[in-house]
């Protein structure tokens, strides 16, 4: 079955928690305990929350389909609160892509590209002048996808999973 990437509904808020529990600890450096693993997912990534991100308007999510559920992608749009990331990023308004989670069986078959192409797509369509995200220093796969897709390294922050701070890269790319 062919995959298709379409914007998420409220109908979604279940599955999206399933790939998110299935795909965060993938983001995590080596060494992240499985209970942060556990706290975050349960207190960012769980169905209530998904359902909140679904029914608010600075909020939009996509996901890829192809009967089954293989990623998501997620745009808040808001000037950032944290100090680096707003002292580092260059051009205003700007959106978060918070961000590209596909499942293992996926990677490298265009997936996650297709869910990159339509979310840039929706936040140009929106008027803002950039989008930014946070991507940990040690996720080398993550940072060449990124790269590739034209998000430069415009600063550091501090990521917090449980009660570890992480080292993130916080990139920009500018339409
Ligand atoms: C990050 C993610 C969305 C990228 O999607 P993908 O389909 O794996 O990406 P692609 O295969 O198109 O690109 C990955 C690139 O990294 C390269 N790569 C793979 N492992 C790597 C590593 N350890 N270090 C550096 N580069 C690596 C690949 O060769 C490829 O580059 P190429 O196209 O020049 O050969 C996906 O891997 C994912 O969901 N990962 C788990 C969750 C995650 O980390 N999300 C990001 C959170 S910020």
């Amino acid at each position: 079955m062919s995959v298709t990437v379409r914007a998420a509904t409220a109908d979604d808020a279940s599955a999206l928690h399933d790939v998110a529990a299935a795909t965060f600890a993938l983001a995590c450096p080596p060494g992240t305990t499985q209970a942060d693993i556990n706290d975050f997912v349960s207190t960012h990534l769980s169905i209530e929350r998904f359902a909140q991100y679904l029914s608010d308007a600075d909020r939009e999510l996509f996901v890829a389909v192809d009967g089954d559920f293989l990623g998501y992608t997620m745009l808040v749009y808001a000037e950032p609160s944290d100090a680096d990331v707003a002292a580092a990023l260059t051009v205003r308004p700007t959106v978060e892509l918070s961000k590209v989670y596909v499942l293992p069986s996926q990677h490298g078959a265009g997936v996650s590209s297709a869910l990159m192409a339509a979310t840039m797509d929706a936040a140009h369509g929106r008027g803002v002048a950039a989008v930014w995200l946070g991507v940990n220093q040690e996720n080398g796969r993550a940072n060449r996808f990124y790269e590739k897709h034209g998000f430069q390294v415009v600063g550091t922050k501090k990521f917090l999973v449980g009660d570890q701070w992480h080292d993130d890269y916080t990139r920009e790319r500018v339409f």
